[in-house]
């Protein structure tokens, strides 16, 4: 089926600022709707969001331009190619980029387009996105082992103001149950998470992924504890039920060689907060430590990896890989990660996000595909490739409507496979 009209413009993204929206219709009719998420600590590597910079129209951060490239450029190399080729017109994108980044067209315009074309044509064959990326790239995944929570619930770093260092902190489902099971387990330690803060004197706002963000909190370590205590006053057993992951985001206080941990006034080299890091594997039921170490400290990256695996705990690249299969090849190479975070807008396309995925499973990694701190919308791809791609684990944000619609199309999937007992459809 041949696509027939593109179309973008600006909506209002989770952080107050635009993002693009593109609808892409075929000629039989059917159309596809995709909006781009962005980061707010994203990492140096990853695909350009290309923003207007100009600070007449909303403090620079408008995207006027990458919408006029997919208006005019893009639309004029796509219009009339055939939108089942979802290599093909990813690649046609690409070339016309030119960059290595997409930073020409920009990386939020071409994978505007990118989704809004794989929406189309799954629209066009009737079937769902999910298994339409399944046939499409024969990915060999199974559909009905669908992914689990890793929510987060407690968030520092850019995400919020005078709290953590590290950015987030997550309650991850590690019990083999139904996805809306593991969501209300989850959801009920989160809600015993609010009264453990609370009874400690820490406001219970919420930070830009919905998850608490409590100012004046004492150390790193301390929401360690009070998660445990919520697990326990939930009713459920930490390790089995509901583990724990961390991301540090490291690279946001990575300074020459120095990490700055400001909350305890302490700048420590790589190998004091690898030690520092493994009192916590020690002592915590981690499960997954993601972007503990900056996006090019590679070589330390490989010496925790090693500690890590001693404490059955998975180490997943974000930064540092950023959904590339070059740095995730790399990461391979020098055996820095036993996981990586997967990211449409990290890389700008869906048939490199899905290359990334494959790749990983290949070498036997496990993927984590996740929303992006900043500027969310309510658009759920995320969860689709998440189903194709067999990630382990969805990571999002508690509460907010962009967090939440995540959860909410992952819950649909699972009843529409059957996969819930019936008194809970
Ligand atoms: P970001 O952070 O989307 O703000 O870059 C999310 C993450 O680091 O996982
Ligand atoms: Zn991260």
């Amino acid at each position: 089926m041949k696509i027939k009209n593109i179309h973008a413009y600006e909506i209002l993204a989770s952080g107050g600022y635009p993002t693009i929206e593109c609808r892409v219709e075929l000629n039989d009719g059917s159309v596809g709707v995709a909006s781009v998420p962005y980061g707010v600590s994203a990492g140096i590597h990853e695909a350009i969001v290309l923003l207007d910079h100009d600070a007449s129209r909303w403090d620079g951060h408008g995207m006027s331009q990458a919408i006029s490239n997919i208006n005019d450029k893009i639309a004029t190399a796509l219009v009339g190619q055939d939108a089942s080729a979802q290599r093909q017109i990813d690649q046609i994108m690409i070339n016309l980029d030119g960059t290595p980044n997409k930073a020409e067209l920009g990386g939020n315009a071409i994978l505007a387009v990118s989704v809004a074309v794989a929406r189309a044509s799954a629209e066009s064959a009737g079937i769902e996105l999910y298994q339409y990326l399944i046939d499409t790239f024969q990915t060999g995944f199974n559909p009905k082992e669908l992914p689990r929570p890793m929510t987060v619930v407690i968030e520092g770093g850019k995400h919020a103001d005078h709290t953590t260092d590290l950015q987030e902190y997550c309650l991850t489902a590690t019990r083999d149950s139904t996805v809306s099971e593991n969501v209300r387990m989850i959801m009920e330690t989160y809600h015993q998470l609010a009264s453990v803060l609370k009874e400690n004197n820490f406001s219970v706002n919420v930070g830009n992924e919905g998850a608490f963000a409590p100012s004046g909190i004492p150390s790193n370590e301390a929401p360690l504890v009070y998660m445990l205590e919520a697990i326990k006053r939930a009713g459920y057993v930490a390790g089995q039920d509901i583990s724990i992951s961390l991301d540090a985001a490291a690279s946001e206080f990575y300074e020459l060689g120095t990490y700055n941990l400001k909350l305890e006034n302490r700048s420590l080299t790589a190998g004091e907060l690898i030690s520092y890091y493994e009192t916590w594997l020690k002592k915590y039921p981690i499960v997954t430590i993601e972007d503990m170490l900056a996006e090019d400290d590679w070589d330390n990256w490989s010496k925790l990896k090693i500690i890590a695996y001693g404490h059955h705990t998975d180490l997943i690249g974000d930064d540092l890989t950023v959904t590339n299969v070059e740095r995730l090849q790399k990461a391979i190479d020098l055996q820095a990660i036993s996981a990586i975070l997967i990211k449409l807008n990290q890389v700008g396309t869906i048939s490199e996000t899905i290359d990334c995925c494959l790749l990983a499973k290949k070498h036997g990694l496990m993927t984590v595909t996740s929303h992006r701190g900043g500027g969310e919308t309510n658009d759920t791809t995320m969860i689709d490739v998440a189903v194709a791609v067999g990630s382990r684990y969805i990571k999002v944000g508690p509460t907010r409507g962009e967090r939440v619609s995540k959860y909410n199309r992952l819950m649909a999937i699972e009843r529409a496979l059957g996969l819930v007992p019936p008194r809970y459809n």
